[in-house]
């Protein structure tokens, strides 16, 4: 199944002395990596107002932005697709649990700020949340997911992600998917 790995950019990692590795992804799940990109870069927003690169308004209207247009749309695409090839509980548990977490600070973060000081500590808190997510997606749920899955359920997903992809806005005329290649290719 190698040969069907892509190299996604490489997502910073918080660690100064960590090796940044570019993280290959098997194609029944890359729709999903590929929101995580844009969602990296809301939790980059939030850490830079935390630490007063950017100003606190200019970081949380960002991150609004990329949460109603992406992030929400994609929470409830992993939660209506993903259970279903979980094989550890734990693994299904953290999924919702970090979900949930997150829409409270995405509504917390949209409160009207009384504060300036607190409102920088809980875009921090925030932002480094949705970070570590996106990264225990990345480097341990959706490895456990592609390993276990059967090759009916590699299938399965494959159409269901598709059906992902398809509702996004990006890049659609250059897809590079496995799937797209073999479909035109009949
Ligand atoms: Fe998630
Ligand atoms: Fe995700």
């Amino acid at each position: 199944m190698m040969e069907n790995h892509v190299k996604l950019p490489q997502m910073k990692s918080p660690e100064p002395n960590a090796r940044n590795k570019g993280i290959k992804r098997h194609p029944c799940l890359r729709p999903l990596s590929r929101d995580h990109l844009l969602a990296l870069i809301g939790a980059q927003k939030l850490l830079k107002a935390s630490r007063g690169e950017i100003s606190l308004d200019e970081g949380l209207s960002a991150f609004a932005k990329i949460w109603q247009d992406e992030i929400t749309i994609h929470l409830a695409d992993e939660e209506a697709i993903l259970p279903q090839f979980i094989k550890e509980e734990s693994d299904r548990e953290r999924l919702f649990d970090d979900h949930k977490k997150l829409r409270a600070f995405a509504q917390m973060l949209g409160e009207k700020i009384t504060d300036e000081k607190s409102a920088m500590v809980l875009a921090g808190e925030a932002g480094a949340f949705l970070d570590a997510h996106i990264r225990w997606e990345e480097r341990e749920f959706f490895p456990r997911i592609e390993k276990t899955a059967s090759p009916e359920e590699i299938e399965r997903l494959l159409a269901l992600t598709d059906e992902v992809e398809s509702k996004r806005s990006r890049n659609r005329s250059c897809d590079s998917r496995i799937r797209s290649k073999r479909k035109n290719s009949i």
